[in-house]
């Protein structure tokens, strides 16, 4: 029978002991009466060493990659260099096999590396992810997201868990989802920025890490139907509050990570020229952006010179960020290109209180901006953008109720790791992404 097993990782104090082992083989070279194999556990690897009457059996003799097995065996130091993950090695006395997995034209390196083009390996994805570049990335997503926790906690932030089915818009309506609710209309939510303003009377600065959904038509590198959207929704604070918490959120959570030397070293391989971008963040106004885009004959979307008014399309967007190359914190838009629920600014009314932040490689990550708080200003927006109020009657009575200036902001958590991670695409920083055409594995 089989005992708990210790981690093939194990502290250096395991040295010169007695261990087993649990894990799959990542890796494994035959050379004349020794096998090596590279176990994989989760933790890490370890590299084991079969020899003498052990390497000659039939197991070890036809052993493949991805088979899960049991081994016994003793640990030993060997010196740096010696391309043993953590200096040391196993010398097993003892193995069994536990799932075999198939070698030859089903191998997993032969069926991941079939085609080799995208969609097959989207297609392979739970056979990719066992693989070092891919498990990297979902590794540092875990430490990412734990990281936004800590942080929000030590701030005093509340999370909440706003419901996914919702009868309301946040971001326009070309890209919701919509669903049969017991015969009634309801939607995939698109944000919980609205809730998070519901909770903040009872609670306090609050925050959640839930799913988002978006019908997006188009296929980018950077657009999901199904994303992790990190929110963060703050009460009694000016634009100016917001800026600075979206910054020191962004730059303590990377300061988190890297300080974690397992996954930094993920960071480094993956990204080799990453390093933590300088504070304060760059300011641009939207207006400034669009004479920056006229300057270097970057056109809009109809290929003309970009003028107030125009949305800033994503490839001058990130042509902009990567001529730049520093984060940008992008602000006051003109209030026609964007939500219904944002001010006006009261210096220039034509635009309003919010902020993009960009990165290079990428583009936006975050989007935010303070909330209309007055009742009169918030029939405004709802009428401009045509929407009836009558399902929003619960978030108009915030501005019933004790109304606060307050703001908040998204931030897109695959997007942040594709330009943490360096990842062309944020289809590789989901565990299984959706995106238009794609529902499966
Ligand atoms: O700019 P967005 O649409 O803003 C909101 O949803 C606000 N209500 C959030 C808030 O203030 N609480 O989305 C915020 C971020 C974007 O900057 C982007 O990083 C990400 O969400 N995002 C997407 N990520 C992947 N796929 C998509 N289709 C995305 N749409 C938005
Ligand atoms: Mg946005």
């Amino acid at each position: 029978t089989l005992g708990k097993g210790d981690r093939a990782t194990a502290g250096p104090d395991a040295r010169g002991t007695r261990v087993m082992v649990f894990g799959r083989v990542h890796r494994e070279r035959k050379q004349k009466g020794v096998a090596f194999i590279t176990l994989r556990d989760g933790f890490g690897f370890m590299q084991v060493v079969l020899s003498g009457p052990l390497a000659q059996t039939y197991d070890a003799v036809t052993l493949t990659r991805e088979t899960s097995m049991m081994i016994k065996g003793e640990l030993w130091e060997v010196p740096t260099g010696a391309h043993a993950p953590n200096n040391r090695e196993m010398h097993a006395d003892y193995f069994e096999i536990l799932g075999k997995a198939p070698g030859g034209d089903d191998a997993i390196t032969n069926k991941v590396q079939a085609k080799g083009d995208a969609q097959t390996l989207l297609d392979q994805r739970h056979l990719v992810l066992r693989g070092e570049t891919a498990s990297s990335v979902m590794f540092v997503r875990d430490a990412v997201e734990h990281a936004f926790n800590c942080k929000y906690h030590e701030l005093g932030y509340v999370k909440v868990s706003p419901p996914a089915l919702v009868q309301t818009q946040v971001e326009g309506g070309s890209t919701l989802f919509g669903l049969d609710y017991y015969g009634e209309k309801a939607y995939l939510t698109q944000s919980s920025q609205l809730y998070l303003e519901t909770a903040i009377p009872f609670a306090g600065n609050v925050y959640c890490i839930e799913k988002s959904f978006r019908a997006e038509k188009s296929l980018t590198r950077r657009h999901l139907s199904e994303y992790t959207h990190v929110e963060g929704e703050l009460d009694f604070i000016t634009f100016d509050d917001l800026l600075e918490h979206i910054e020191d959120m962004m730059c303590s959570v990377i300061e988190k990570v890297m300080a974690q030397p397992r996954i930094a070293a993920m960071i480094k391989e993956l990204n080799p020229e990453f390093t933590v971008p300088e504070r304060p963040f760059m300011r641009m106004r939207y207006t400034d952006a669009i004479d920056w885009l006229r300057e270097h004959n970057i056109p809009n979307e109809n290929d003309q010179p970009h003028e107030f008014g125009d949305d800033i399309a994503e490839a001058a967007e990130r042509r902009m960020t990567d001529m730049i190359n520093r984060p940008i914190f992008l602000t006051h838009f003109p209030a026609e290109i964007k939500s219904f629920y944002m001010p006006r600014d009261v210096d220039d009314p034509r635009v309003t209180e919010s902020v993009d932040c960009l990165m290079p490689g990428v583009g936006e990550i975050v989007g935010g901006s303070m909330r209309i708080w007055k009742n009169d200003e918030l029939m405004k927006g709802y009428a401009r953008e045509g929407i009836d109020p009558a399902p929003y009657y619960w978030y108009t009575d915030q501005r019933k109720y004790g109304g606060s200036p307050h703001g908040g902001y998204g931030l897109g958590l695959e997007r942040f790791l594709a330009w943490l991670c360096k990842q062309h695409t944020v289809r590789d920083t989901c565990l299984y992404p959706r995106y238009m055409g794609r529902c499966r594995p």
